[in-house]
């Protein structure tokens, strides 16, 4: 997989893809990740990216043309599954989005900024709008950040354990039962006995009914 972010602030997606996991992923040539900084594509004299809107109102819109000409160039050479923009207005992210995308080739993600981009953009390059929640960032990085991190761990070979991925919380509308290690008594609070038995049945039957037990505690939504 091969994902093209741009940003009007690169540095702040410097780290989240340098560490652990992602780190990993990318040294295994599992998935290239592409940071690219929309002011480059500015042709103002002081490189600005932002306006002010017409009809007036308060916030600067990012402009049209350096993100155009950085897609455009992008699209010319491969093609693209999808081009994504971060928005609190866009579509909710949801575990089902993520296993969607995670069997995609090339993928585009759009940050927003300021009070949004030009409506243009969205309607000539934009084919999906993903928000990370009902709550407004300071940007779309950090959102970017979450979305890479959640499709990237889906790709095969990227989490050590091939299986630790299908039994994450909500692929199965779940959420997941608790978990312990040792030691098996802390402060005497014991770790549930049957998880020391070595009886799997047993085991499998006791982790299906916490996780559903907890799922209704928390989150019935989910099962509805
Ligand atoms: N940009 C600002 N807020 C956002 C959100 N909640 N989700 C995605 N992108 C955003």
């Amino acid at each position: 997989m091969r994902i093209d972010i741009l940003t009007i602030l690169p540095s702040l997606l410097e780290s989240p893809f340098n560490d652990s996991i992602m780190q990993r992923a990318k040294d295994k040539g599992l998935v290239e990740i592409y940071i690219h900084d929309i002011r480059k594509y500015s042709t103002k004299k002081h490189k600005n990216v932002d306006d002010y809107q017409y009809g007036g109102g308060a916030g600067m819109v990012l402009s049209i043309e350096p993100i155009a000409a950085c897609i455009d160039a992008l699209k010319a050479e491969r093609t693209y599954d999808e081009i994504i923009y971060m928005t609190p207005d866009g579509e909710v992210l949801e575990q089902s989005i993520c296993n969607q995308l995670c069997l995609k080739g090339n993928l585009i993600i759009l940050c927003g900024h300021y009070k949004g981009v030009d409506e243009r953009v969205r309607q000539m390059y934009i084919t999906k709008e993903i928000s990370i929640g009902s709550y407004v960032l300071s940007g779309g990085e950090l959102a970017a950040a979450v979305l890479v991190d959640a499709v990237v761990r889906l790709l095969p070979g990227v989490l050590n354990d091939e299986t630790s991925a299908l039994t994450d919380s909500f692929q199965d509308n779940l959420l997941s039962p608790p978990v312990y290690t040792r030691p098996p008594v802390f402060r005497g609070m014991e770790v549930p006995s049957v998880l020391l038995s070595g009886d799997f049945r047993k085991i499998n039957a006791f982790r299906e009914e916490e996780a559903l037990k907890r799922t209704k505690e928390r989150r019935p939504d989910l099962l509805s």
